[in-house]
């Protein structure tokens, strides 16, 4: 699999484990945003001529290939720059349109700071209440934690769908009928399970959520939102200008229908195709045999751990059909900072820290974060041996008896 991402032809020594912070990208992308740029570049939807009918027509099939992706409509999803514009746009505007004093919104102490910070903006603007779901001691969330913050007052319940630290798998569906239950409406964070397992936001019967291209192997710049037709046609865009615009004058202005109302500017447009271009390279390989090759990896890795680096804790539960392919660890005696940087002197990328998680390190008492290992496909049993030797050599180091 290596062979289809041009850094590993470049570094063949490369132990890349950080995709969840960003995934490298396969060549039939980068071969594709090439060739927009070179052959087939111009403004969408402004010109009359061959080449920018070409590029608009390139655009929507990337907007059809990506709905069709996450089993949607086309017209339900709407391009931003990555997962955390779009998250503002929704928290924006959905709050723009319904929230007042009073009402709660859940979310937990697991989201990444793109669906918490807006929040908590929106909680002291708009004096709404904040509830904070809570997991248990491991850091691992149940049905049960959502029921007891859930209640008729709650208007929308954002959450992710898989923990960037701990790597749970959210129980989505019951979250869903418990939300529903309450009228509540609810909001889901994709950007750590979009690339890494199949997906369907029509079965899993969320109202919005929001992605990220970046990490999924498209390029940078690239991400979205989605949101249920009817609902997206009542809340108000959160970005003025060109191209959301019907008519213009002194008096005001009149908006197009959803998505473009939402998509203000010009957008990424070749980076936005290579997105297209992305699902159907994932298509191709197969989400399942994606999810089935990070969970042999995963079992592999909570081996050698626990065989191997007993003095390491491992956050979260060791149940793999409850996480998704990643590993946060700490070790009681060294900062997580000093074995990523001793890790990146044998070329093993990971991340270390709060990974734009803070409250939930804060709940699990870990001020100075977690180190961080996370698979993608084309990572192999060697490249988890090589951490788990460069981790015992980290301990070696810095904690020795
Ligand atoms: N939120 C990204 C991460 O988990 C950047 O590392």
């Amino acid at each position: 699999m290596k062979s289809r991402f041009p850094i590993f032809s470049h570094f063949p020594d490369l132990v890349f484990l950080d995709s969840a912070a960003s995934a490298q990208k396969p060549k039939v992308v980068l071969d594709a945003v090439r060739e927009v740029y070179e052959k087939k570049y111009a403004n969408i939807h402004r010109g009359l001529y061959a080449l920018s009918l070409e590029a608009t027509r390139l655009f929507d099939e990337a907007r059809e290939k990506i709905s069709n992706f996450f089993g949607v409509e086309k017209n339900e999803i709407v391009f931003t720059k990555n997962g955390t514009e779009a998250a503002n746009l929704f928290i924006s505007s959905f709050s723009e349109k319904f929230l007042q004093s009073g009402d709660e919104v859940i979310i937990t102490v697991a989201d990444h700071h793109a669906n918490f910070v807006p929040w908590l903006r929106i909680g002291e603007q708009r004096k709404v209440i904040l509830k904070f779901v809570e997991p248990n001691s491991k850091g691992v969330f149940s049905p049960d934690n959502f029921t007891k913050a859930v209640s008729p007052k709650t208007k929308i319940v954002a959450f992710p769908h898989v923990s960037n630290v701990t790597g749970q798998i959210f129980p989505v569906q019951e979250i869903v009928k418990m939300a529903k239950k309450n009228r509540a409406k609810t909001f889901l964070d994709i950007c750590q399970s979009a690339p890494h397992f199949p997906i369907n936001l029509s079965k899993l019967g969320v109202d919005a959520a929001f992605f990220t291209g970046h990490k999924m192997g498209a390029p940078s710049g690239t991400g979205g939102l989605f949101v249920k037709k009817e609902l997206l046609e009542e809340i108000p865009p959160f970005l003025l200008g060109g191209d959301m615009v019907d008519t213009v004058s002194q008096k005001g202005f009149t908006m197009l229908r959803s998505p473009q109302k939402f998509e203000a500017g010009t957008p990424a447009i070749a980076e936005i195709i290579g997105l297209g271009i992305t699902c159907d390279f994932l298509n191709g390989i197969g989400l399942q045999k994606i999810r089935d090759h990070e969970k042999e990896l995963l079992k592999y890795a909570l081996q050698l751990f626990e065989k191997e680096l007993p003095n390491f804790h491992i956050l979260g539960t060791k149940d793999v059909e409850m996480r998704s392919g990643l590993i946060s660890c700490i070790h009681p005696k060294i900062h997580p900072h000093d074995i990523a940087q001793f890790l990146d002197t044998k070329n093993i990328c990971v991340r270390s820290g709060l990974h734009c998680a803070e409250p939930i390190h804060q709940f699990l008492n870990l001020k100075n974060g977690s180190v961080r290992a996370s698979f993608w496909m084309y990572n192999e049993k060697e490249d988890v041996e090589k951490l788990v030797e460069g981790l015992k050599e980290a301990e070696n180091l810095f904690a020795r008896e």
